[in-house]
């Protein structure tokens, strides 16, 4: 998740939870070949096989409208070691739709098409899967079943649907039972994603969308251990196990990531974890003016102390 989910924090959650698949945040594709150094920035787990210290395959997504270019940066994503490629078509930036990249390509199925056969022709020979990542449509659902028929016709090997349209953003609800008519459609595993915050969620979502493969969002950041809940190995995790977690985070290596990393990360952290903690507002208004890691650290070894 571009701008709160990298690769310190994939680092972290892959960790601690039995992920089986992780999509790296989107390398934007206009209209040449994307430098090496800028697959490596976001995705340098590319140095490692294309896997998570723990061992968990991070794919590159790619977010673009032109088929070929498309095509080229699927090859170099492969060269760099990528296990498969995933396809953005849900974004709803405004500078990535204004370009007709993301979602603004649901209202376009047949390009979506062109996109998507193109990347799966050049990946052939390579024994690497494809996947996209789609919405529900963008204005409004009118176009669903061109879209779906335009997957099916590409022929990708995997699907995940954020069951939303663009329009309707990140606002609850997410419409899950679209997710069973898809998948009547397609031969191919099918994803569900949106509004997966709880145990509850994650059974409602399955039942709804007929399926037993979920993507987490932001519900990963509010229950940092909320994939091994869904998978029934344990229990959420406590407001003190976090802020132990919290702390496992800020040490972590940076590399040449900005001096601030840490303290403009959190707060974007923040705006999740409160949704799940009533203790975050506390520790959070202790930090919010800090900027040095040290600084961060002690607020918290304090608030541990306190919280026990
Ligand atoms: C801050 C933020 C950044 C995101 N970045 C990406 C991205 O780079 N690629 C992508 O496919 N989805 C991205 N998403 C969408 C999420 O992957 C997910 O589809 C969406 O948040 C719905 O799931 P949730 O309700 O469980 O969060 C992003 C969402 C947020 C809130």
């Amino acid at each position: 998740m571009e701008g709160v989910i990298d690769h310190l924090m994939r680092e972290l959650l892959t960790e601690i939870n039995r992920y089986d698949l992780c999509i790296a945040e989107f390398v934007r594709v206009v209209d040449r070949k994307v430098p090496e150094h800028s697959f490596y920035k976001i995705v340098p787990e590319l140095h490692n096989a294309g896997l998570t210290k723990s061992g968990c395959p991070v794919r590159v997504q790619l977010l673009g409208q032109d088929p070929d270019w498309m095509a080229e940066n699927a090859l170099i994503a492969h060269r760099l070691g990528s296990p498969g490629i995933d396809l953005n078509f849900g974004c709803p930036a405004k500078t990535v739709n204004k370009s007709r990249g993301g979602a603004s390509l649901l209202k376009d199925p047949e390009l979506m098409y062109q996109v998507i056969s193109r990347v799966k022709g050049a990946l052939e020979g390579t024994g690497q899967p494809l996947s996209a990542k789609i919405r529900l449509g963008f204005d409004d659902t009118s176009l669903l079943d061109e879209i779906i028929d335009a997957v099916k016709a590409a022929e990708p090997e995997m699907l995940t649907v954020h069951a939303r349209t663009k329009r309707q953003g990140y606002k609850p609800p997410a419409y899950w039972e679209f997710i069973k008519e898809i998948r009547r459609k397609l031969s191919i595993p099918v994803v569900a994603n949106g509004e997966i915050w709880t145990t509850e969620d994650i059974e409602t979502c399955m039942a709804r969308a007929n399926t037993d493969l979920i993507m987490l969002g932001r519900g990963a950041l509010a229950t940092p251990n909320l994939a091994n809940v869904a998978l029934g190995i344990e229990q959420a995790i406590t407001w003190h196990q976090t802020c132990e977690l919290i702390k496992r985070w800020i040490l972590m290596d940076t590399g040449n990531q900005k001096p601030f990393y840490y303290s403009s990360r959190l707060k974007q952290w923040y705006r999740y974890l409160k949704l799940q903690f009533n203790e975050a507002d506390a520790l959070f208004s202790d930090i919010k003016t800090l900027q040095e890691k040290d600084d961060i650290l002690s607020v918290i070894e304090a608030h541990l102390t306190t919280a026990l």
